[in-house]
């Protein structure tokens, strides 16, 4: 039976085409990942606050280097999309921003990051996120982002308010860290919102 409803984004769309690098102002850019940022993953992933926030932890350049591989080559599976934030003179590593659980025919998808520790407090994880979420809505087409949060991470409920990501309400018991399960907050910015 043909559908009634039209696909939002037409699937196929982010696999067609190469992984694009996106502009960020401040001297950043949105890029692929390259195997050479192995270390700097690593690196990251030694800090006790990406350990407290993210389930898994790279125990060796080796491991984060088999991360980067997997993230290569999830763009043209349309499911999930990651990005390294960097310094457009340096080439540097200072985050990650990721597009989560993608679903381009229903025009939605999660958004996901974090700052190298050195690099935090400048503002550099909410102009990533804006600029992604510029080119989701206008060049992909996406209609609804969605931001979770644990309720305790407050560094991170600061990006999504400051990047118009409007507060929906708790999800109660939502994700198990390893200190047990968090209530998390969920954000969402609508194509038309205000950034
Ligand atoms: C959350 C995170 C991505 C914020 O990135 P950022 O680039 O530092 O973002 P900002 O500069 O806008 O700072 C956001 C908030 O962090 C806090 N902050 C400021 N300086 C900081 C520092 N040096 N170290 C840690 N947090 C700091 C402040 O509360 C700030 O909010 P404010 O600007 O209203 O004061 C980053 O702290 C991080 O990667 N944390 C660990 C992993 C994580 O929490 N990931 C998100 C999981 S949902």
């Amino acid at each position: 039976m043909p559908s009634k409803i039209s696909d939002v984004v037409t699937p196929g769309t982010f696999a067609r085409q190469d992984q694009p690098s996106i502009p960020v102002p401040g001297g950043l850019l949105i890029r692929p990942w390259q195997a050479a940022d192995a270390p700097a993953v690593y690196e990251a992933f030694q800090d006790p606050a990406m350990q407290r926030w993210h389930a898994r932890v790279a125990d060796s350049v080796d491991e984060a280097r088999g991360w980067i591989e997997d993230w290569g080559t999830a763009w043209s599976e349309e499911r999930d999309a990651f990005w390294a934030i960097a310094d457009a003179t340096t080439n540097a590593v200072v985050g990650r921003i990721a597009l989560r659980l993608v679903v381009l025919a229903d025009g939605r998808a999660e958004v996901a990051y974090w700052t190298m520790p050195a690099a935090r407090g400048r503002g550099i994880a909410p102009r990533a996120l804006t600029a992604l979420s510029d080119w989701a809505f206008t060049e992909v087409g996406l209609h609804r982002l969605e931001l979770t949060h644990s309720t305790a991470n407050e560094a991170s409920c600061r990006v999504a308010l400051k990047t118009g990501f409007v507060p929906e309400g708790v999800k109660r018991s939502a994700l198990l860290h390893a200190d047990g399960w968090h209530d998390m907050h969920l954000h969402a910015r609508i194509r038309g919102d205000e950034g």
